[in-house]
């Protein structure tokens, strides 16, 4: 199950869009572990892009792939955002939705032998969807009879609440990290995509966080989308030590898990 080589793979080597399918069965005889990025296609307060949730999922996962040799899926960018639909240029997926997709999306890796399938989100409001969705895929594969049922694992890694992320943010930011639109996320996005920067500016202090209900709801209480966060202490230079110590985290996670013996 032991995935890598010593050496950093190159980002071609573990996309799992550049492989053909014989590439992949070769692959699956020494690894059975893959990475899914899961974002969120969702507004990020007045400064921030819409796909940070989805941009930051990525990275971090080819990241994790590189240092691993772990093949990388192509990235789950829509998730369940519905809190956030009074915003322009949102799109969500309904729990129920997201649950299929998840669940579908894991079964077809199962069927071709995959046994660890290990899910790199970027966002808060897919937790409850993709846990239940491993659930019900691992009911499924039993009962479609998949000859690896049993060693079938599904682990979900939030990369923003890795410890080392956490006190990164903490360190850098204190309270003005904030619950959404982060400037650890936010950072990230700098990092990734330089023409950001043409929005970055001050924000006045956000709203607080409190609890979350419908979209009506949640634009009323965070007028501009953010909560308690101020993105504008986000600079392109903390992206790339957020990226890394993610990474440093995550990599050791996925290592651990595809260790993990099955029985
Ligand atoms: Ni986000």
């Amino acid at each position: 199950m032991v995935a890598t080589s010593s050496s950093t793979a190159s980002t071609d080597q573990i996309r799992l869009q550049l492989r053909s399918w014989p590439e992949v069965e070769t692959y699956l005889e020494r690894c059975k572990g893959v990475i899914v990025p899961l974002g969120s296609t969702e507004q990020h307060g007045p400064t921030g892009a819409i796909g940070t949730d989805a941009l930051t999922a990525e990275a971090v996962a080819l990241e994790v792939g590189r240092r691993t040799g772990v093949l990388v899926t192509p990235a789950q960018a829509f998730g369940m955002a519905e809190h956030h639909l009074g915003f322009a240029g949102t799109m969500s997926l309904q729990p129920a939705t997201l649950l299929a997709v998840i669940h579908d999306l894991v079964l077809s890796l199962a069927r071709h032998g995959f046994e660890r399938i290990y899910v790199i989100n970027g966002h808060g409001g897919n937790i409850a969807t993709t846990k239940a969705a491993f659930a019900q895929a691992y009911g499924t594969a039993a009962s479609r009879g998949l000859p690896n049922a049993a060693a079938l694992r599904c682990k979900l890694a939030n990369w923003f609440m890795a410890p080392e992320a956490m006190a990164l943010a903490r360190e850098l930011y204190g309270e003005r990290e904030g619950h959404h639109a982060t400037p650890s996320e936010i950072a990230i996005t700098l990092q990734l995509e330089p023409s950001l920067l043409s929005k970055h500016r001050p924000l006045p202090e956000a709203a607080p966080a409190g609890p979350i209900h419908g979209p009506d709801d949640f634009r009323r209480r965070h007028p501009d989308g953010r909560m308690g966060s101020d993105p504008y202490l986000a600079t392109a230079e903390h992206g790339a030590r957020f990226l890394d110590v993610a990474a440093t985290a995550l990599s050791g996670d996925l290592q651990r898990f595809l260790e993990e013996p099955a029985g």
